[in-house]
């Protein structure tokens, strides 16, 4: 059993036996966001390192456990930390979990981030709506084989799928309306996805805003790439941790980003938890219209 798809099955089928519960949403926390999976209610808590398969994390700040429970009565997978690419791992590791999140019975994938703002009129601990990507990482999560089996929706699973609205506006817009009724401005932007670890020169980011992006990151692109395979629907949040290099005459350290992120987990736990509802009923009502 060397195939990918098996893998992820057999992953899934590990879960299913340790909680009856069946998520439909699911969520990836990014750097300093992990907290909002002690939000989760009557959680099973399952380290990734019980889990066949699964990649295990190495960076500070990432916890490495996927909590099964329900956020406002809605039954989520929410992982608490993933792994990047700047690790060492290979995409096909990188974008596993997600994999399995959609075996699992996800329609939608929320998928968050620490990021760098490049556009000037952003502010450090502001969360942005992604509304597209720029894939600058050199490589393709959907690279290999075409696995159909990863059809998660009628039509997925295709050798050349589309990328042109893989930020879905229908939930850019429901989390836009809610930070209003949150009383806080949600903007959106385009992410820019590098390899790292090393943060960017000046000169990188001023070429990146000339490209279009509005942020830069390591992390995501690939996790929205294989849930577009599967035919998930995607909501991808950033968190504004920091400046990109360059915009600032400050230097750039992780420990700003993951104390950025402490300091916005309010905010976020707000905006996530009444979300998830709002994604569940369009879920339900999409489920109907094709009854
Ligand atoms: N660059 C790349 N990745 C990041 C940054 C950044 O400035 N901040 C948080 N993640």
């Amino acid at each position: 059993m060397t195939d990918i798809y098996s893998k992820a099955q057999s992953a899934a089928d590990f879960i299913h036996a340790r909680t009856p519960l069946l998520p439909s949403i699911g969520v990836i926390l990014g750097s300093g966001l992990g907290n909002f999976a002690t939000h989760v209610k009557d959680a099973t808590r399952i380290p990734y390192a019980d889990i066949p398969n699964f990649p295990r994390s190495t960076v500070q700040g990432h916890s490495g456990h996927l909590v099964l429970g329900t956020i406002a009565g809605v039954t989520v997978a929410v992982m608490q930390g993933r792994v990047h690419a700047y690790e060492g791992y290979p995409i096909s590791e990188v974008t596993f979990p997600t994999r399995v999140l959609g075996l699992l019975g996800c329609k939608t994938l929320i998928v968050t981030n620490a990021a760098g703002g490049i556009r000037t009129t952003l502010q450090q601990g502001s969360l942005v709506a992604i509304s597209d990507h720029i894939n600058l990482t050199g490589t393709n999560a959907a690279l290999g084989p075409n696995e159909p089996r990863f059809a998660m929706v009628p039509g997925a699973g295709q050798r050349f799928f589309d990328m042109s609205s893989a930020y879905s506006l229908k939930l850019r817009t429901l989390a836009i309306e809610e930070a209003e009724r949150q009383e806080f401005l949600l903007t959106e932007g385009v992410y820019l996805a590098v390899l790292g670890p090393s943060f960017e020169t000046p000169a990188e980011i001023r070429a990146f805003r000339t490209l279009g992006a509005d942020l830069v990151g390591m992390s995501t692109v690939h996790e929205v790439i294989v849930a577009r395979h599967m035919g998930l629907e995607v909501l991808g949040l950033s968190l504004v941790t920091n400046m990109a290099s360059g915009v600032l005459d400050q230097q750039i350290n992780h420990e700003e980003v993951m104390e950025t992120g402490r300091y916005a987990e309010k905010q976020f736990t707000s905006l996530l938890t009444a979300l998830i509802p709002q994604i569940a009923i369009e879920q339900l009502v999409a489920a109907k219209i094709k009854l």
